[in-house]
């Protein structure tokens, strides 16, 4: 009777001890990455501004509101007054804003956008 249970309670051990193993865990879900080609010119007028039209930032950020100005034909401006460091999107307070603060939650083709631009020199373009 002893060594029944003795059988018994090795053929069980193993059995809860590896239960639960998986040999392949599920896959993180990845964030989506977007890539903007190197050669890709990124221009203000015709990519940029648009993103500001398209989340109404000037909903806050007017003449008048919240700084930055986003209103057209004053944003470049007050952008370049302290929000974005040509060259350096990871130090740019417009990019750290979106991208890492979440601010408004701009979708990640914009943000790559943004940063690209930012990254080629911020030209007013
Ligand atoms: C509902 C109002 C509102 C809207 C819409 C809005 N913002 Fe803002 N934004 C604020 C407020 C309030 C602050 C200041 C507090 C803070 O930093 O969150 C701010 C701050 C900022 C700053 C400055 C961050 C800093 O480091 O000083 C930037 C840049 C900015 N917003 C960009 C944008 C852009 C781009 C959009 C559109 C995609 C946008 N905001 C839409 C309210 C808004």
């Amino acid at each position: 009777m002893k060594k029944l249970f003795k059988i018994v309670l090795v053929s069980i051990i193993p059995l809860v001890l590896f239960s639960c193993y998986y040999d392949e865990f599920p896959e993180e879900i990845e964030e989506e990455e977007v890539v903007i080609p190197p050669e890709t010119v990124v221009s203000f007028a015709d990519d940029i501004a648009p993103i500001f039209v398209t989340y109404n930032c000037t909903q806050c950020h007017d003449t008048s509101g919240q700084a930055p100005d986003l209103t057209a034909g004053n944003a470049y401006t007050s952008l370049l007054a302290g929000y974005v460091n040509p060259g350096n999107s990871s130090t740019s307070r417009l990019y750290i804003q979106l991208a890492d603060n979440g601010h408004r939650n701009v979708d990640a083709n914009s943000l790559a956008l943004i940063k690209k631009w930012i990254d080629d020199g911020a030209e007013n373009n």
